[in-house]
Formats: structure tokens, sequence, C-alpha cells
């Protein structure tokens, strides 16, 4: 191979384009020129590099400036230098591009200068898929007053001791990964606490501690299926859980929802799930609990088909009548559920702290699966809040929680009221932090978003959280992170909007 450009010339090529990237330090700059004048092979293996001192002259630095960048490069293993002859670009440092033949001065120029950029047909099909679906962007409930979330309602205060006390303290054990499924004392407090308020069946042991719903999701899908096995997911449903199977390439089978939750009589004929994904206590998006009649009906298919039962409650601390839901894991003799929990919803989103607990037999091979997947940290947080929950904090931040979001919720229904009866009806029960409200069939719910969006008010179509046909119409309405005045106002351009767009 041989070089296009004289090395002089092409070193001063390259510090000119590298001076383009921005306000770098000046040893940066030579050391990004000349690395990748050799990463893209327009210094060749071999080539001689021109003294320091020559080098320093020819590009107006200094002769420290020089030094300190091929210090760095051969360091690096970009360069090698060889005593009494000078300095070279190591035979290793790149690898010819396949196929090529010599490469014109132009295309030496090109590469060299800044990185290239990844064009979508160099992701995988999958990365495709994934980059494609936006369902963050399409189906994401946001609070209805806009993406501007309201947390004035989470004690920062007590959080902000509780964390700077675990700092303070500085037990150094917690600067480490978390080993054996996370921090004890939270594993401990969680099982404490889903044993008493959602009737879990729960020892210590079978508790995981995850990056919150999604990763506990993705840990199953790897952990429990295969490539190709089937999952039923409630339709419509949770997209988020949905994203997660297709990208561990499961078959996606959507069962329907009725007024008790998932229907098994509405999956395909003869269909065979390995995983079954259900949000019993409050059906998302529809907002509906599962009934007890089809909870059994669903453990009866776990048993019969060796399936496992993913249960994921994300929310169910916050119901506004009636009494608390057990669970689902709760009823279940025969080990074949997976309970997930999260501290998105009751604490805040960002906190990305979630659990699982999983059949006995599991706990082992989920937390040295966990490790090596993940090498999961975090243990100041979780020491934090294992903290927040036994000092009782908790259970009194949600005590608030559900009575600021009743009334919140209250106000919300009061301000649609007007439009509320035949052709439009709240259709969720009094819980979680949205609305679902159902529309006439031949209504076109999207364009109903849309005008709400024209007036400043966030909210999605029913009919985009099917994957099947769209078999009823209506409107989500995040209701949480919204301060009351404001829920009031975009109720009332809510109302006005059904009024034009439903009765029309
Ligand atoms: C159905 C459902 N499950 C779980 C979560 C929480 O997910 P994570 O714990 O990953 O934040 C959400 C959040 O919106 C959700 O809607």
């Amino acid at each position: 191979m041989r070089q296009a450009l004289p090395t002089d010339e092409l070193l001063r090529s390259a510090f000119a384009d590298a001076q383009a990237m921005g306000d770098l330090p000046r040893y940066r700059v030579l050391y990004e020129a000349v690395r990748r004048a050799i990463f893209s092979q327009a210094l060749i293996p071999g080539a001689r590099l021109p003294s320091t001192r020559e080098l320093a002259r020819d590009l107006g630095l200094s002769r420290n400036t020089v030094l300190s960048t091929f210090e760095a490069l051969l360091a690096e293993g970009y360069i090698v230098a060889r005593t009494g002859s000078g300095t070279f670009v190591a035979h290793a440092a790149g690898a010819p591009p396949k196929g090529r033949g010599r490469r014109t001065a132009a295309d030496v120029a090109r590469a060299a200068a800044l990185p290239a950029r990844s064009s979508p047909e160099e992701l995988s099909k999958r990365g495709l898929r994934l980059a494609r679906f936006q369902g963050g962007r399409r189906l994401e409930i946001l609070p209805m007053c806009g993406p501007e979330a309201d947390f004035t309602l989470f004690p920062m205060k007590q959080w902000q001791r509780l964390q700077s006390r675990q700092l303070r303290h500085g037990h150094l054990q917690l600067l480490d990964y978390a080993t054996q499924g996370g921090f004890m004392p939270l594993r401990r407090a969680i099982a404490d606490y889903l044993r008493t308020s959602r009737a879990v069946r729960v020892e210590v042991e079978q508790v995981v501690l995850t990056a919150g719903t999604q990763h506990s999701l993705d840990l199953c899908a790897q952990l429990l299926a295969d490539v190709g096995d089937t999952v039923w997911i409630e339709d419509p449903g949770y997209w988020g859980a949905r994203c997660i199977f297709e990208s561990c390439d499961l078959k996606i089978e959507p069962v329907g929802v009725d007024d008790e939750g998932m229907n098994p009589e509405r999956a395909p004929r003869g269909s065979r799930p390995r995983l079954i994904y259900v949000t019993p206590s409050n059906q998302y998006p529809m907002g509906v609990p599962m009934s007890l009649a089809r909870r059994r009906l669903l453990l009866q298919i776990a048993a019969r088909e060796r399936a496992w039962i993913i249960e994921d409650d994300y929310d169910s601390e916050l119901r506004y009548s009636g009494r608390p839901l057990a669970s689902l894991q709760g009823l279940d003799a025969g080990q074949r559920v997976v309970y997930v929990g999260t501290f998105s919803k009751v604490l805040y989103p960002g906190i990305k702290i979630g659990y699982m607990v999983v059949p006995a037999s599991l706990a082992e091979p989920f937390n040295s699966a966990l490790y090596d997947l993940q090498r999961p940290g975090q243990l100041t947080v979780q020491a934090a809040l294992a903290d927040f929950i036994e000092r009782g904090y908790f259970v009194t931040h949600i005590r608030r929680l559900r009575q600021a979001y009743a009334e919140r919720r209250e106000l919300l229904v009061e301000a649609l009221r007007p439009q509320l009866g035949r052709l439009a009806q709240v259709t969720s029960q009094p819980a979680g932090l949205h609305l679902a409200i159902g529309l006439p069939e031949q209504c076109d719910d999207r364009h109903v978003a849309a005008l709400a969006a024209r007036s400043g008010t966030t909210v999605r179509a029913l009919s985009e959280y099917f994957i099947g046909p769209a078999l009823a119409r209506g409107l989500v309405v995040g209701f949480g992170y919204t301060p009351p005045d404001k829920l009031i106002t975009h109720g009332r351009l809510l109302a006005q909007t059904l009024k034009t767009a439903v009765r029309n």
C-alpha cells in the first residue's frame, strides 16, 4: 500500500480539519488529527512521522504539545518509536478496507475529516424495528397539561436528607456493584410491604431488585422464553412490554380485553403461550381490574401450559375507592407467576428502581444472570429508599398521594361532566394516574386527540393501543403530575373539544 500524500502535507491538512472540531486544547487537536489519519489509513502502517521538532515548527505548536501527543499515541499503540530511526505508524493500528484499490487524495482527505455518520441501513433488523417503533412519542401517557410534569407532591426534603445521610455516613461498601439481587435491607422492606399490602407470597430471597419494570420484563423474556416462543399480551395493552418482547424476538399474540380484563377465549385457537403478560390490578390503558374468575382461569392455563404469568402491578397503590385488590401472585399455588413492581409511579419516574418477586426456584438463576448481564449498582439510592420505607415515610407518602389524586381525578371528571353521558363515558375505575374515556364506535379518536392537541391539551387515542383491529374508540387522559388548577382548565378545554368533535 502506498500513501496518497506526503506525510507532512497530510498532517497539515488533518490538523486543519481537526481544528474545525471546536474549542479543544491544541495537543488534543493534534492527537485527533494523527489518530484519524492513521485510523482512516491516510497515514499507512509503517509510515515515518516527522520528528517532534519538525512537526512543532510546521504546525506552529510548542514542542511540549507535540511530545505529549506522541506519548498518548504511543501509549495507545497507534505509533511505535524505534530508537535511533524515528517514530512510525504501527502495523496493527488499522486494517485495510476490503476490496478497495488505491485511494485518491480526495478519499484520503474525506476519510481523515470528521467521523462518518451511521445511516439507518447500518442498524440491525431488530434495531430498525426498535428505532421505528416510537412508542414513547406516540403512546406514553403524559400529563394532560403537556410534557412538563409537576412533581411537587414528592417529599423532596425528606428524600434529600436520606440520600445525603447515606453519602455522609460514607459506607464504602455501597460504592460496589450490587450483588445478590440488590441491597438486602431494601429487599427485606419490599418483601414486608408486599406481604401486608399486596398479599404477595414472598420470602426475601425471592425479591430481585432491577432498574424498573422495563428491565424486569427484559430479564423475564430473556430467562424464561426462547426466540420464537409465544407471549400473550393484552390488547389494547402496554406498548413498553410489547417493545421488550419484540426486541427479544418473541412471537406476540394479542389477546382481547373486556370489562373483566384479559379474555383468554379471545386468544388465537390452539395458541400455546410461554409467557402471559397482564396488568390485573389496573389494566393498561383501559383501567379495569381483572375479575376473580379470569384470575383463576389464567392460573389454570399457566399450570396446564407450563407458561409463566408476568403480573405487572405498576400502580396498584393508587386506588381511590374500595379495598385494595390482592395480587394475582398471591392466589397462585403453582409458582407460575412472576410479580413485577416499580417505584416509578409512587415515587418518581426517574428513580428507575423496580423489583420482581420470582418463584423460589428462579431466584438463584435470576440473580446470577442479572449480575452477569448488567452488573447492577445504585446501592446508595437503594439504601436511601430502604430508609424511606423503614421510617414509615413511604406509607405516609402513599396515603397523601392517594388523597391528592382522588381529588384531582374528581376535579377532572367534574370538568368533563357536561360532556359525559351518552356519547362519552369514563370507563376506567377510580385508580391510577389516567382516565380512560369511551367514545362511540364511529368516532375517530385520533382526530379528537389531534383537536385536543391544537388547544394545548395532551391526550392519547385509545385505538392506538391496539395491536390487532381497534375494537374500541376513546381517549386516554393523564391526570398524574398535573396541578389542580391546570386539571380544571384543561378538563374544560377537553370537554369543549369533545362537544364539537363527538357530536359532529
Ligand atoms: C403498564 C406499566 N408498567 C410499568 C410502568 C413503569 O415502568 P418503569 O418501572 O420501567 O418506569 C409503566 C409506566 O408508565 C406502565 O405504564
